[in-house]
């Protein structure tokens, strides 16, 4: 069956997904992006780490390099809307003010604030980052020396720590049906 991006979308949808690092932001896109690639849908998936180690070399963590590895992604998600693709977007992205140049950039903007407790992500530390950061071996870790401003109105918040990640997709999938940005 072959999926529609809804008419009201007519350049595309970005699903942005922000929160911490280990908050499940990567598990998240990775299934969202295969089912709606099982629908028949183009859909491509920018993610943070993978974004750092092709583009955005010799970027760091700083407010400006932040910004900067943010720029790059809304460019790149503007490309891919053009053509109608949907585009899955996996970056911390901490400030609101990255995030509202995001959506005053993007058309089909919808912001999901992939919210899990800093102590769980903590406990987690899927990449050992977290561990580092305590020791300060990484400094300006988000959460922990620098800062996460929280999303104040997302379009959607998933909370990871008691939902599986199957269960905030299906939830995802759910919003984006529901408000007819997507329909099968
Ligand atoms: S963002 O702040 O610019 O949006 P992005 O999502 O691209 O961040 O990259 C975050 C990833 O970089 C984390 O998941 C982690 O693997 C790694 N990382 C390395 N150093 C830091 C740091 N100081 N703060 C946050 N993440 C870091």
């Amino acid at each position: 069956m072959t999926a529609q991006v809804h008419a009201h979308t007519p350049n595309g949808l970005t699903i942005w997904l922000t929160g911490l690092s280990g908050a499940g932001k990567s598990t998240l896109a990775a299934l969202l992006t295969d089912r709606l690639r099982e629908q028949g849908q183009a859909v491509e998936w920018l993610d943070g780490d993978e974004l750092r180690r092709s583009l955005g070399r010799g970027l760091g963590f700083s407010r400006e390099d932040r910004f900067e590895n943010i720029r790059r992604a809304v460019y790149i998600a503007g490309l891919l809307n053009r053509h109608g693709v949907i585009t899955v977007v996996s970056v911390i992205s901490p400030y609101a003010d990255m995030r509202s140049y995001a959506r005053q950039e993007l058309p089909g903007f919808v912001e999901v604030y992939v919210d899990c407790p800093l102590p769980v992500c903590e406990v987690r530390d899927v990449k050992g980052l977290y561990a580092k950061a305590r020791t300060g071996e990484i400094p300006c870790f988000t959460g922990i020396s620098d800062p996460y401003e929280a999303p104040a109105d997302p379009e959607l918040k998933l909370h990871t720590a008691e939902r599986t990640p199957e269960q905030c997709m299906e939830k995802l999938i759910s919003w984006l049906t529901e408000h007819r940005l997507y329909q099968l």
